[in-house]
């Protein structure tokens, strides 16, 4: 099986479990990769489109058909059990992340790929009692953000818990604690962008100016930490 380092990134960060959900299962390879290395006892494939879930019910069919997964099609975590243990919503914009999980149920164990606006999925996990893991950018062709989260009580999240100020929640901890060459990339790039934003804007915009001297800041510290 060859797939996408976005995939093997995201497979990385999955933890055995008992039972396993892929919410936008799309083409199904994460959960191949959990059944396939006996990484979950059951696991449930869900998507919103009948079409992209054929696909997955394809990959699998052979679990199917052993009971070992199910398929369901559905909106978010409607038809997922709710004894899941542990979720992946991958390769969806940040704020549907957050409204399928609010809207649905808080699993123990949460992997998430927001394909945008990964703040809005910080602020969410962190208000509703989870300890962020893993939080980082990674590129494979563009740049993804990855974050695991797990739930637990205040006791049980003790050591687990990293503290998130704002430039943790603009970020992402690890990008800050221990930087990456590919987040470093990704700053470049936004210095780039915002550079070209501020020269087309016919105005001084202090908005665009702030972020830029944010970025820059932390491009230094980023480059500083590296080496
Ligand atoms: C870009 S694909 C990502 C597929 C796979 N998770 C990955 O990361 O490679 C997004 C998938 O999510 C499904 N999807 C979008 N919104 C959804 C929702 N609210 N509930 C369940 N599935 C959804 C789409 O049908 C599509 O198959």
């Amino acid at each position: 099986m060859r797939r996408t380092k976005r995939i093997r990134a995201i497979c990385a960060e999955l933890l055995p479990c008992g039972v396993f959900a892929d919410v936008g299962c799309d083409h199904g390879y994460c959960t191949q990769y959990m059944l396939g290395n006996g990484l979950c006892r059951r696991a449930v494939l869900s998507d919103i489109s009948a079409a992209s879930l054929a696909k997955a019910e394809k990959l699998l069919g052979g679990y199917i058909r052993a009971g070992i997964a199910v398929s369901v099609c559905c909106a978010g975590l409607e038809r997922v059990p709710r004894e899941t243990d542990e979720v992946l919503i991958a390769g969806m914009g940040g704020d549907e992340i957050a409204d399928i999980l609010e809207g649905g149920f808080l699993p123990p164990v949460l992997v998430l790929q927001p394909m945008r606006n990964a703040r809005r999925v910080r602020e969410f996990l962190l208000a509703n009692g989870y300890a962020l893991t893993r939080d980082f950018t990674f590129r494979d062709g563009k740049f993804y953000d990855l974050l695991r989260a797990e739930r637990g009580t205040a006791t049980e999240r003790q050591g687990r818990e990293r503290a998130y100020g704002e430039k943790e929640l603009a970020f992402g901890y690890d990008n800050l604690h221990a930087p990456s060459a590919d987040f470093a990339a990704w700053l470049a790039e936004e210095i780039e962008k915002c550079g070209r934003r501020i020269a087309a804007a016919e105005r001084d915009v202090p908005a665009l100016r702030g972020r830029m001297q944010l970025l820059r800041e932390v491009h230094d510290e980023t480059l500083r930490n590296l080496r």
